[in-house]
């Protein structure tokens, strides 16, 4: 049997997480691997794109691009994009839409990124139009085809989007609380913490402030062998006109077989929060994501937090993901908040690794334990670390 095409591909994800993107590709297969800023270039084919799609917990989208070319002027750009051959990859009664990206050298009118999406649009239906007659429809949401299009010095670099949607929405997350983590920057945050390898020693984690809940479903996930993607209905690829249905039934028969079930094999997560209403929306999320019988969530104030190690084990996970100062916090609120994470690991749960995500730098300091690593990470626009910190009992820094 001939070996399956090599495609070439792009993987989004956020700052600072490239390397491990890279390295979890790998891992699923693909090749050729690239880092880039805030993405990764990949080899794989088109199952393997599929598996990435399906498993990639720190991907955003994966892009597959299907032309490239010099587009100085609208003119160009226009007869840029009527030059790629559509029907070979939407249906004539189909649905798409387009999104454009520029960089910020981009000088032309294009730069326009709505008015280059109106000119790509017109050049996809005209080109139907004149071949069929008929014209697919522009639908934003969740439509056939998604395609992406990047504008940078004069040129054009146009793909399909296979995820369709950010990998970041897994689909068992309706519902917004306040503040939540996006689930792949969350996944990130557990690798460099270390949970991969201690969640093998099938030990404990604990979030003491877990807000909707992204960090314990997420560690669970991974602890079960859940394919990220297991929840989602919607894909880019799935009404794409070139897409192996086979294949695709085939990765998702797998998922479902290599996850674990049984508890007994699984660490045990417990999730606190102070605020019920946060912590009903974190349950419902965990339940949607089928791991809510995995997850103990209980209303607790940080200072009420229980004995740790070793009632929960000897070795875990815990950490947090604390407010960091919007504009109703009270500044001195703030610093006896982050204090008391530091008295917390240290009375609670020494022989445990611990970690704290924020993005206010001077309260990181307040922990007052000295960190064993630090990852500087971004939450959208925000700069933020990753401290991780080796709890023994011990002294204050
Ligand atoms: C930034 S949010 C966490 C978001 C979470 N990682 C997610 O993805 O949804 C911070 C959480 O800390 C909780 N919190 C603030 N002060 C607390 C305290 N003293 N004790 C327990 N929880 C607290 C808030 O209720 C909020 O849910």
């Amino acid at each position: 049997m001939p070996s399956p095409t090599l495609l070439s591909l792009f993987a989004t994800v956020p700052l600072g997480i490239e390397s491990l993107l890279g390295e979890e590709l790998s891992r699923l297969g693909a090749s050729g691997i690239a880092l880039e800023r805030a993405g990764v270039r990949f080899q794989a084919d088109l199952k393997t794109a599929y598996r990435i799609c399906l498993w990639s917990r720190l991907a955003g989208r994966v892009l597959l691009p299907i032309a490239r070319f010099s587009a100085p002027d609208e003119k160009k750009f226009y007869g840029g994009v009527r030059s790629i051959n559509w029907s070979e990859h939407m249906k004539a009664d189909g649905s798409f839409a387009i999104s454009v990206t520029s960089s910020q050298n981009e000088k032309s009118k294009l730069q326009h990124t709505h008015f280059a999406a109106l000119k790509a649009k017109d050049a996809i239906a005209d080109q139907f139009r004149s071949v069929t007659g008929a014209r697919p429809d522009v639908r934003l949401d969740r439509p056939d085809v998604r395609i992406q299009i990047h504008l940078e010095q004069g040129e054009a670099t146009v793909s399909i989007d296979l995820s369709g949607e950010s990998l970041h929405r897994r689909g068992y997350r309706e519902q917004g609380a306040k503040a939540p983590l996006k689930e792949n920057l969350a996944a990130a945050i557990l690798v460099m913490a270390g949970w991969p390898q201690i969640s093998k020693a099938g030990v404990g984690f604990v979030d003491l402030m877990c807000g909707s809940g992204t960090l314990p479903i997420e560690a669970a996930l991974m602890s079960s062998n859940t394919a990220p993607g297991f929840f989602r209905e919607y894909f880019g690829f799935l009404g794409w006109k070139q897409h192996d249905a086979a294949a695709w039934r085939e990765l998702k028969q797998e998922a479902m077989k290599v996850r674990i079930t049984d508890k007994k094999l699984l660490p045990r997560f417990f999730a606190f929060d102070q605020d019920s209403f946060t912590l009903k929306t974190a349950r419902e999320n965990a339940a949607e994501a089928m791991v809510d019988d995995l997850i103990h969530f209980e209303r607790r104030e940080l200072a009420e937090a229980p004995q740790i190690s070793p009632n929960y084990g000897e070795a875990g996970l815990v950490g947090c993901n604390p407010p960091y100062g919007e504009r109703l916090d009270d500044p001195e609120k703030l610093k006896a908040l982050y204090r008391l994470i530091g008295d917390t690991f240290k009375k609670k749960a020494s022989g445990w690794k611990g970690f704290v995500f924020t993005g206010n730098l001077d309260l990181a300091k307040e922990v007052g334990l000295k960190a064993s690593r630090r990852f500087p990470l971004f939450n959208g626009a925000i700069d933020c670390r990753l401290l991780t910190y080796d709890l023994y009992a011990g002294k204050r820094e």
